[in-house]
Formats: structure tokens, sequence, C-alpha cells
């Protein structure tokens, strides 16, 4: 099993970055130090790991404010930390956004990715007691018909500015393998769930909504099925990679649960429902259905058996534990959405780190 001392989480302010940095800092296996690189986009919030700067602030976390695509930043922060191993979640992640923009997805996801891997690589110089993790996604596989799951063998072939971007940045991860021997895991997740996503993503944008009593939309004919996992499984999973997965392989992580995009609402509407004591037409009668994303993929569906048989992976939630946590997660964390939404916390940011 591997261990490490330094590890330097890209994206550790974002959804799964931050929800990465409390789970390590719970395992009695990791005592070491986390350095979280991150340049505060929209989706970056520092106050997701308030909780961990108050008790590991200055002794075993650290923040570093950068861009990824910034050589000299990312340069100055190995030699200042001199991490033994990145995890590297930072990336533009939301297919929507890719659409309107897809610029900004090349750049982080592609040149930064670039960056990252460049810079490792001089700063380890050939040492093997080192590792890059790159956090990738299965939508790099591209669509799925009604049968059949992606495997770690299915060919790529990304259809969104997102997944293309993503695609990229694996195909140059697995060429500093194979080319520069640069000692690299990556794995390819499904959906994730839990505390902490930005409310753009489709659970907290639903759940939100029925609370605020606002329409809930859903694209298309509803009928696209996505494959979801709780976020602390996809981070046990990263977790068990890092530690004891093979150098220059890539592990498939999925929930083995998929939903119909309707069908899922009616599952979270039963669980906002119960927490919020109100009755389950008032949440029906918001459903609106709009017009389609496009290039809109069918269907997601993960084999992970790779990583359960040759790892002993498991998950530790049920669909209904992980919406149920989320569920009142969101309807406890009222600041943390109101500042993420207001643009309170952007000022937040100005004033403590400046423009970028
Ligand atoms: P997120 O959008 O919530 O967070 C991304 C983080 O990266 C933010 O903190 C942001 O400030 C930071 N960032 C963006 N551009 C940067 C740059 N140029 N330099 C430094 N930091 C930068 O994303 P997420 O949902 O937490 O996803 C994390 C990773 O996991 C991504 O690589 C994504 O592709 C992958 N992934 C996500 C899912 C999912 O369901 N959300 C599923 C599978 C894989
Ligand atoms: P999303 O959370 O954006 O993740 P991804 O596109 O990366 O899978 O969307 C999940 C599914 O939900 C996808 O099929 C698009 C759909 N969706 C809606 O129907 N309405 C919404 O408001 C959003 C954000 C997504």
């Amino acid at each position: 099993m591997r261990s490490f001392n330094t590890i330097l989480v890209t994206g550790g302010a974002g959804f799964i970055g931050a929800n990465f940095i409390h789970y390590l800092f719970s395992r009695p296996d990791f005592q070491g130090k986390i350095i979280n690189l991150d340049v505060l986009t929209y989706a970056g919030n520092l106050e997701s790991l308030d909780d961990i700067e108050k008790t590991h602030g200055g002794k075993r976390y650290f923040f570093e404010r950068a861009d990824i695509c910034d050589r000299a930043a990312v340069e100055a922060i190995f030699a200042k930390h001199a991490p033994d191993a990145v995890v590297h979640f930072a990336a533009e992640s939301h297919v929507d956004r890719s659409i309107l923009g897809p610029e900004a997805f090349v750049k982080t996801n592609v040149m930064g990715t670039f960056t990252m891997l460049d810079v490792a690589r001089n700063a380890w110089k050939g040492r093997e007691d080192v590792l890059f993790h790159h956090v990738s996604t299965d939508e790099v596989f591209g669509s799925l018909g009604e049968t059949g799951y992606f495997t770690e063998k299915t060919p790529y072939d990304p259809r969104s500015p997102y997944s293309a971007a993503k695609a990229g940045s694996d195909h140059l991860v697995m060429a500093y393998s194979h080319t520069f021997g640069l000692p690299v895991t990556l794995t390819n997740c499904s959906n994730n769930y839990g505390p902490y996503q930005f409310p753009e993503k489709l659970i907290p944008v639903m759940i939100l909504n029925m609370v605020e009593g606002k329409p809930l939309p859903v694209y298309g004919d509803g009928r696209n099925i996505r494959d979801w996992l709780y976020v602390e499984d996809h981070n046990s999973a990263v977790w068990t990679v890092m530690t004891k997965g093979k150098p220059g392989e890539t592990y498939n992580i999925g929930g083995e649960n998929e939903w119909e995009n309707i069908k899922l609402l009616k599952e979270l509407m039963a669980s906002v429902a119960r927490h919020t004591g109100k009755n389950l037409a008032d949440y029906e009668k918001l459903i609106t259905y709009v017009k389609d994303r496009p290039g809109h993929d069918r269907r997601y569906a993960i084999d992970c058996s790779k990583l359960k048989k040759e790892l002993g992976w498991k998950q530790s939630f049920t669909f209904d534990q992980g919406l149920d946590r989320t569920v009142a997660w969101y309807l406890e964390n009222t600041k943390w959405i109101e500042d993420v939404r207001s643009g309170a916390y952007r000022d937040w940011i100005k004033k403590n780190y400046g423009e970028r």
C-alpha cells in the first residue's frame, strides 16, 4: 500500500475536491499535509473548508490561490511544498456552460492539465515514489443506447466541449505515463451528488427550486439516464486507487445506480417532502419540461468490476442514504447557498485575495 507525506489537491475548493479534503482528514491512515491549489472560479468556495482551515490550517492544511495554467505559479507551489502526490480535480465541469463558452474548458482542462503534468515531471525527475492521480469522467466514452456499460476498454467518443476537453486531458495523462514514465493513475467516474455541489447541477438545482416553489426544469423528455454515486464513495474510490492502484492503469468508478432523470426527480421530491413535511403534489406541479440541451447524451452506465475485483473497493452509501444526507445538507446550509448565489462570496474573495 502506497502512502504519501504531502498531497497537492487541485480544485480543492470545488464540490468533489472539498469533499475529498474532508474525507482525507477523517482517515486515520493519512497523517500528512494537504495543499489545496485552486484559483477560485465561480465554482470554488473556501467556505466549504472553513472547519478544515480552523482545525488544520497552517499545520496540515495550506491553501494556495493559483491558476493551473500559470506555469510559474505551479512551479513555485511545487518548490515550496514538495508534494509527493497530486490529485488533479481542478476543471471546468459543467456541460451547459461548455456549450455557452467552450474556451475556458479547453484552457483549464487541456492546457491546465498539461501544465500540471509537465511541472510534476520536471519537479519529480524520474522518481518512482510519487503519484499523479487524474480525476476524470465517464462522459469521455460518449453516449450509450438502452443496453451495455462503459468499461476501461471502451473507445473514447466525447460529444460535448466539456467531455472533449476532459478526454484531451486523459490522453495527455496517459501520454506522460507512456512517454516519460510519470507514475500516474486515472479514474473515470459517473455523476456525483452530495454536499457542497454548486447549484447549477441537476440535484442541487432541483432541491433548491422545490424549496423555493420555482419550476423544476426537465430537459427534453426527461428520459436521459445517468448513473449516480454519492460523493464520499467517489472519494473513497479515488483514495483506493491512489494507495493500491497500479501505476499507468485507468479505473472506472460507478454507483451501479441508473436513473432516468424524471424518475430520479420523483425520488428526490419524496425525500424533500419527508424533510419539509409538505405534500408531494406541491412539488409535482412544479415539473416543467424545457428545451433539450444540444447534443444531450442519452445514457451513461459504468462497469466498475475492475475496481471492485482488483482493489476491493465498494460503496458505503445506498442511494436513499445519499439522497437523504444531501437533501438535509441543502436544507440546513442556507448561508453557504446564499453566499455562492448572491455574489457575497465573490466580494469576500476579492477583498482577501484580490482580482484574478
Ligand atoms: P467543480 O466545478 O465543483 O470544482 C472545480 C474546482 O476547480 C473549483 O474549485 C474551481 O475554482 C477550480 N478551478 C477551475 N479552473 C481552475 C484553474 N484554471 N486553476 C485552478 N483551479 C481551477 O467541479 P467538481 O464537480 O468538483 O469536479 C471535480 C473533478 O471531477 C473535475 O475534474 C470533473 O471533471 C470530475 N468529475 C466530476 C463529476 C461530477 O459529477 N461532478 C463526475 C466525474 C468526474
Ligand atoms: P448535470 O447535473 O448537468 O450533469 P451531466 O450533464 O454532466 O450529466 O445533468 C444531469 C442530467 O440532468 C442531464 O441529463 C441533464 C439533466 N438536467 C435537467 O434535466 N435539468 C437541469 O436543470 C439540469 C441542470 C440538468
